[in-house]
């Protein structure tokens, strides 16, 4: 049998030399609060790069201060970032893996002592602060610092860009109609809050010539929430406007009980894929060589990224080839255990 989850893939110039994609994974490890780059950050990587990895995407890296997760995020909001990723990035190269780098901004769900902003001045619970509604100056300066944000990961040497619109963080909170209630033309209808994402991927398309993924919530656990319809609109637009991948995860706009079980989301991949006809990847609780081969193999989708399974084992791409009876190459240095 072929294995698919060992065969190369090709997005437009970057050929992965497999399909497994390590997960983007908060580390809140930037210690200096500077959004700088750790020894620790280092060796994460790596790690996961020397286990092969064919893919290896950053944490949620801040396109702005204020668009952090946390004040340990990592970010990219100034010249003085590159360095430090380009080290990254180098690591990474040196294991024949390919670097990714998630953009993000936080808005709402920024947990800093400062201000912070969202589309509306709605806060995500209880004990979180209430953002300031964005002006359109606020959004088209957000909609630079994307750009200037690509430029930067240019130089740092990434492969691919992933635009995170999901979990509920800024531009998912554009998209929607729970958290964007706003009354001019990025609120209101779908191709209104579409307009967010719109402008920053036109942004970033006018610095990078790259493979370009966006992470989506494909379900917002809440009926009166985006259905699987408007993610598909969402995507035929993405489509259109020339984005490689859709990397499908869900939830995260709005508190919701969620209970995972093994593949959880592989079903919004599948049908984005299906009904757009566009590149997807799957994520949530995929953890065996079988299930992923699986849901490559079905065509549900193109790539399988991996989190949690990957934090336990560095190596899991050796597992899951001991699973499927596939010869991995490893690292020349570890010949005599592989
Ligand atoms: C420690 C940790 C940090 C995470 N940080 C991010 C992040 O920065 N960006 C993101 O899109 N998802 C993030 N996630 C979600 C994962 O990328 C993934 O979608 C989720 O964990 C489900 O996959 P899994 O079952 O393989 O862990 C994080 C998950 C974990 C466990």
């Amino acid at each position: 049998m072929k294995h698919k989850l060992f065969s190369p893939y090709t997005i437009k110039n970057i050929t992965l030399k497999n399909r497994i994609v390590m997960s983007p994974m908060c580390m809140y490890s930037s210690h200096e609060q500077d959004g700088h780059i750790q020894p620790f950050h280092f060796a994460h990587y790596e790690s996961r790069a020397a286990g092969q990895v064919g893919l290896i995407m950053t944490e949620a890296t801040s396109v702005l201060p204020e668009g952090r997760i946390s004040h340990e995020d990592l970010g990219i909001w100034e010249d003085s970032h590159v360095e430090g990723l380009l080290k990254v990035t180098d690591a990474i190269h040196r294991h024949d893996a390919k670097a990714a780098i998630q953009l993000v901004h936080a808005g709402r769900k920024a947990n800093l002592r400062d201000e912070i902003f969202a589309p509306s001045a709605l806060a995500f619970n209880e004990v979180s602060k209430v953002p300031t509604e964005m002006s359109e100056r606020d959004i088209s300066q957000t909609v630079t610092a994307f750009k200037h944000a690509a430029e930067r990961s240019k130089q740092a040497g990434f492969d691919i860009i992933e635009l995170h619109a999901a979990h509920g963080y800024l531009i998912n909170q554009f998209l929607s109609p729970l958290t964007n209630k706003r009354n001019d033309n990025y609120g209101g209808s779908r191709e209104n809050r579409y307009r967010f994402l719109r402008e920053t991927i036109e942004a970033v398309y006018e610095v990078w010539e790259g493979p370009l993924f966006v992470r989506i919530s494909g379900a917002e656990y809440n009926d009166d929430g985006n259905s699987i319809d408007d993610f598909v609109y969402f995507a035929q637009e993405m489509k259109a406007q020339g984005v490689d991948l859709i990397d499908v995860s869900s939830g995260g706009v709005v508190p919701a009980a969620i209970e995972p079980y093994p593949g959880y989301q592989v079903k919004y991949a599948e049908q984005i894929k299906e009904r757009v006809n566009i590149a997807t990847g799957a994520v949530g609780l995929i953890t065996s060589g079988n299930q992923a081969e699986e849901i490559l193999q079905n065509d549900r989708a193109d790539l399988v990224f991996l989190a949690r399974a990957l934090l336990r084992n560095p190596y899991w791409p050796k597992q899951a080839a001991d699973e499927l009876g596939y010869e991995l190459e490893g690292p020349r240095q570890y010949t005599r255990a592989w």
